[in-house]
Formats: C-alpha cells, sequence, structure tokens
C-alpha cells in the first residue's frame, strides 16, 4: 500500500491504517503525480478549508473533522480515517484508532482528570471507536488501577533488573533473549558490569532519598541465575538501594527446568514475593514445536514446590494464538490451571514481530477473538479479575495482553509500568528508564544498550552518560 499524505503526518497515521491492509507493506509516497489510483491512500488535509480528502483506489471522499474539546484534533483526523477505511476495507478494529501500547492509560488520565465513567464509556466508544466490550474492559482496569496511583507509590521508584538469557530461544518469542549455552561466559562478564551498576545507580538514587516500591526481575529468563549470584544480586540492591520497605519483588521464573528446590528457597530467602512460572500452554506437543524444552508436567512440578515453599503470589504466563493450538488446547490449559490456582494469570495473544520465526503462523482474528472470550470468562468465573492491559505492534487478531488477579494480589510492578507516573529505573541491557515529573507528567527516557556485548564493553561511557543524564534531571 503506497500512501500519500498532505497537511498530516505520515508517522501519526500510517499505524492505524497499517490494520486495514494487514496482508501489505506500507509506504510512504512523495510525489502525488505518481499517484495511480491503485493500491493507493491519499490523505490531505487543507488548513484553511479544515477539510480532509480521502482517496482509495480512485474512490475519494471529503469530511470536516469535527473539533471536540476532549480529543486531540489528530484523533478526530483518525476517526475519519478509520471511518472511511472500515467503509471501504469492511474490517473492524477492536481497540478503534488507537494503535498505541497503552489504551488505559487513557482512560485513567481523564478519570483523574474528573471525567464520570459514563463521560469515558461515550468517549471511548463513540470518540476512539473503541468496540462497546474493549470499552468496558479498559473502563474496568482504570477504575481499579487508580487506587495504584496514590501518592504514596508516585513518590517512590520502581525498578526493573533485565537478564536478557534463556535456556533456549522459543520460536515465537522476539525479546532478543541470547540462549545460554556456549555464553556461560558472557553472562559471567555481563553479571559483573549489573552488580556495578547496582552499585553506580543505587548510590544515586540512595543520595537523593528515594524509596523502592517494587523490583521486577525479568528477561530472558532470569532463574538462569545461579543461587550465589541471586544472593549477590540481592546483597548489592539492599545495600545500594533503600529497599527496607520494598512492597513487592518479582521474578521471572518463566521456565520450570531452571527453578529446583534450591533455587526456589533462595528466592523466597532474598524477599521474591510474586514469582512466575510461565507455561504459554499446557499441551505438551506445542511446548515441543515452539523450542520450549520442557512439558505441562513440569510446570505443575515447579508450581507445587513452589506453593509448599510458601510465595505469596504466584503468576502464570499463557499465550493464545500459538501454532497449531486450537479453543479446545485453549480449554484444556485453562482447566489445568484452574487446578493449580495461581493468584495472577497473564493471557497474551501471539504477537508475530519481525524476526520471529514462525510468521508463516496465522490464526484467524474471529478464532483468537473466542479465546480470548473463553480465557475472560473462565478467570473470572475463577474469581480472577483483569488489573492490566497492554498492547503490542502485529498481535494477532489485534486483540491485548491482560493480566488477571485474585482479589488483592496484583502486580503493582505491571500497573505502574502501563501508567507511566511512577519513576522506574531499569538495570541492565536494554533497560530503559523513565523519570516522571509529578508536577506535569513529563517523562524523560535514559536507555541502556540492548546490545549485551555493547552494555559489557562500553559500560564506563554508559555508566557516566547515564548519570549525567540523572544529574540533570534531578538538578532542575
Ligand atoms: C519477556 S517474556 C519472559 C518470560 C520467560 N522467559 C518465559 O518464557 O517464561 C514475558 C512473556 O511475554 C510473552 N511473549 C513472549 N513472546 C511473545 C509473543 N511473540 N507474543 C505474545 N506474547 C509473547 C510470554 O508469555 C512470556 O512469558
Ligand atoms: S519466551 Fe521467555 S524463555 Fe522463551 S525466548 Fe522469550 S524470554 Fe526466553
Amino acid at each position: 500500500m503506497h500512501v500519500y499524505c498532505d497537511g498530516i503526518s505520515y508517522q501519526e497515521i500510517f499505524e492505524l491504517i497499517r490494520l486495514f491492509f494487514p496482508q501489505d507493506t506500507m509506504e510512504q509516497c512523495y510525489d502525488k503525480a505518481l499517484v495511480d489510483h491503485q493500491s493507493f491512500l491519499c490523505v490531505e488535509y487543507e488548513e484553511k478549508t479544515k477539510m480532509l480528502t480521502m482517496e482509495l483506489n480512485g474512490e475519494k471522499e471529503t469530511v470536516k473533522p469535527e473539533e471536540h474539546p476532549d480529543i486531540a484534533f489528530k484523533n478526530q483526523v483518525k476517526k475519519q480515517i478509520y471511518r472511511f477505511l472500515h467503509n471501504k476495507t469492511g474490517i473492524s478494529l477492536p481497540w478503534g484508532i488507537l494503535t498505541g501500547v497503552r489504551p488505559v492509560k487513557i482512560v485513567t488520565d481523564y478519570l483523574l482528570k474528573g471525567k464520570t465513567v459514563e463521560e469515558m464509556d461515550r468517549l471511548l466508544t463513540e470518540e476512539y471507536l473503541i468496540e462497546k466490550k474493549k470499552a468496558l474492559l479498559a473502563l474496568y482496569i482504570g477504575q481499579k488501577e487508580l487506587a495504584f496511583l496514590t501518592k504514596e507509590h508516585l513518590d517512590k521508584i520502581s525498578l526493573y533488573i533485565g537478564i536478557p538469557f534463556c535456556p533456549s530461544v522459543c520460536s515465537y518469542c522476539s525479546f532478543g533473549s541470547i540462549p545460554l549455552q556456549g555464553k556461560e561466559e558472557l553472562l559471567k562478564a555481563y553479571f559483573i558490569k549489573l552488580l556495578e551498576e547496582i552499585k553506580i545507580v543505587g548510590s544515586f538514587f540512595q543520595k537523593l532519598g528515594k524509596q523502592v516500591d517494587t523490583i521486577y526481575v525479568g528477561g530472558g529468563t532470569p532463574s538462569v541465575l545461579s543461587s550465589e549470584q541471586i544472593e549477590k544480586m540481592f546483597q548489592y540492591l539492599d545495600s545500594y538501594f533503600l529497599t527496607e520497605n520494598v512492597s513487592e519483588i518479582t521474578f521471572e521464573g518463566g521456565r520450570p527446568e531452571t527453578l529446583d528446590k534450591d533455587k526456589l528457597m533462595t528466592l523466597s530467602s532474598v524477599g521474591v514475593n510474586r514469582l512466575s512460572i510461565n507455561p504459554q500452554t499446557m499441551n505438551n506437543k506445542t511446548l515441543k514445536r515452539v523450542g520450549r524444552f520442557h512439558t505441562a508436567e513440569e510446570i505443575e512440578n515447579a508450581y507445587i514446590a513452589a506453593r509448599n515453599i510458601g510465595f505469596e503470589a504466584i503468576n502464570m504466563d499463557l499465550i493464545l494464538g500459538l501454532p497449531g493450538e486450537t479453543l479446545k488446547d485453549i480449554k484444556n490449559t485453562l482447566k489445568r490451571l484452574e487446578k493449580l490456582d495461581p493468584e495472577n494469570i497473564t493471557i497474551h495473544t501471539l504477537a508475530l514481530k519481525r524476526g520471529a520465526k514462525i510468521s508463516e503462523f496465522y490464526t484467524d482474528s474471529q478464532v483468537i477473538d473466542s479465546m480470548m472470550d473463553y480465557a475472560i470468562k473462565k478467570n473470572m468465573e475463577n474469581g480472577s479479575m483483569p488489573y492490566y492491559l497492554y498492547r503490542q505492534k502485529n498481535m494477532t487478531g489485534n486483540l491485548e495482553n491482560i493480566g488477571f488477579t485474585k482479589p488483592g494480589k496484583e502486580g503493582v510492578y505491571n500497573i505502574e509500568i502501563m501508567e507511566e507516573k511512577q519513576t522506574i529505573i531499569a538495570l541492565g541491557s536494554g533497560g530503559i528508564s523513565k523519570i516522571v515529573f509529578p508536577d506535569t507528567g513529563r517523562i524523560e527516557r535514559v536507555a541502556n544498550y540492548k546490545d549485551v556485548y555493547l552494555y559489557t564493553n562500553q559500560f564506563d561511557k554508559l555508566m557516566e552518560k547515564k548519570l549525567s543524564a540523572f544529574n540533570a534531571f534531578y538538578a532542575e
């Protein structure tokens, strides 16, 4: 699909347009003279007349986007583009004109500004064109999240620690994690630098008197670390950050083969109170197919061992739309999880990212939709309610990822990272720290190198830059 824009930024609208042409590659065209009306979309906005003209394959429509006191003008333009493309293609998008990662953030922002639930409902369905059931979901989650957006949380910081190594790389995953085999020395070198970063960055925030609210150790699969390494890492965290009142420490156990009894005991002894043990599916055939070298039974055993040790909350990640899976497989997976009864279940819909090895697998959007509807219904029947939600690019069925929780067991870090209202400091390669200025909501990002080699080799330079950015922001 070639797109020609005038009077409007291509960057603002191409994500939305792309969703109507999922099989096409998108290309911006700069010269209208080249438009041959074949596989061409023109979007032109004339400031003087305030008219928007859209033309697809020779069929033209001109409209005047309304002005709305609560909606940015670019969103009014998107609404017109959505309507035009919906009429031409017959495609409806569950999240309407929203293409970003955080649809619920719009809800909480409006609620904090004093909008009522009824006003929000109308804005979401009539202005953002969100499907009614998704609007209700976002509204429900947004209202629940408000309890975690209090001054008590927002005055503190949270920490993310990244361990981008895995026992093997799953075929669907494009997190860019490194398979551990043959890279043991790299992990050791990386770990030494990570400890140094905890010391350097921790000392900075300790001096500022910033208390730590939550800690999330993710990846990758951080449970590839040895018990000794885990103990060392938490000694550093406790020495250099103000961690005495930490309310939540999440650790991605991920793969059950990395969780023996000794490791689970270590995790509990260092204060981890929320552990992820992720099946993705309880179907052994699929696990093998996607390159996860564990069985559903190993998941159950790791879960029971963790339960016996007494973790306060266990989360289990699932993915809808894994290759070859049908609604029957999802029903079976949820049935087996129902017996385990974890505090949190996170339901992802498969996102086909560039570079992922299974882009040839595709599940029909109606099938994915029915899987998600079933998962929502089943979790709610089991007493778990949705508490956070996010979207990724290229999600099958254009759906979302939803975290479910038993009452009072919310993963607070997940809410804070999605809401971007609390400062979150990220340590390790690929980590992006976000400093939030509470009075204005301004967010400043400070990124670490994504590449593990660069992070390890260029560490001193990186820390110099990171500290000078932090110093500048906190001097303001
Ligand atoms: C960063 S991964 C870490 C989890 C851990 N290493 C594991 O595999 O159990 C976090 C979660 O993202 C989800 N995920 C990974 N790749 C995905 C994809 N392509 N689409 C949707 N969800 C995905 C999985 O559910 C995974 O558990
Ligand atoms: S899903 Fe988890 S274990 Fe698999 S490659 Fe991604 S981060 Fe690693």
